[in-house]
């Protein structure tokens, strides 16, 4: 029952999840506000590019398309109906992720903090708000149909595990410049 739940959960949410990894690996170029400030700081900050967020969605994207063709055997292996994505679904979560986390370094700037000043709580679950709100908004019943209470709880109690997980590795290896 709980072990469904996470697994409902974990793969419903992997192509939120993987959008900002694929974006810190594909980072550079271009930032999303062009260098402008407001109010004495930048807007969003050199962190958020446009090929970063670009390559993140695609990424995303592509991860619920791998995932569909995976569903049948997979379902069956751990006994459980996994959730498939349709187009709108997929676009959602992944763009979502991408979303919230620019949200989340436009409000870091907006409270004085520098280019990867660690935000608790807020970085471990920025992406996970932008992408459940844009697939709830682009595709409802899709996102209602998946995302049940329980689903949600468990996505709520999964996530920061798996994110500060992540982080750290990432950091570990030196791909990313702070551990959160
Ligand atoms: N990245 C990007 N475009 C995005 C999100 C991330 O290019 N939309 C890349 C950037 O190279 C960024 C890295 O991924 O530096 C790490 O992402 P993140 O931790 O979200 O950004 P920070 O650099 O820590 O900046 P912020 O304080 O704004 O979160
Ligand atoms: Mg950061």
């Amino acid at each position: 029952m709980i072990g469904s739940l996470v697994a409902t959960a974990f793969w419903a949410m992997v192509p939120a999840y993987v959008p900002n990894n694929a974006a810190v690996l594909a980072g550079g170029g271009r930032p999303i506000d062009g260098g402008r400030e407001w109010h004495g700081a930048r807007l969003l900050g050199d962190g958020k590019t446009w090929r970063g967020t670009l390559v993140g969605t695609l990424v995303g994207v592509v991860l619920a398309i791998a995932l569909n063709a995976l569903n049948d055997p997979a379902s069956a292996a751990l006994g459980v109906d996994l959730p498939r994505f349709d187009y709108p679904a997929a676009f959602a979560l992944a763009f979502g992720a991408m979303c919230g986390d620019i949200g989340a370094s436009f409000l870091k700037r907006r409270s004085g903090r520098e280019r990867g000043a660690a935000f608790p709580g807020v970085d471990q679950l920025d992406f996970v708000v932008g992408a459940l709100a844009l697939a709830f908004l682009v595709d409802p019943g899709w996102a209602t149909d998946v995302f049940t209470l329980p689903v949600l709880a468990a996505v709520v109690v999964m996530t920061p595990v798996l994110h500060v997980a992540t982080n750290v590795g990432a950091y570990a290896l030196g791909l990313k410049n702070e551990p959160w």
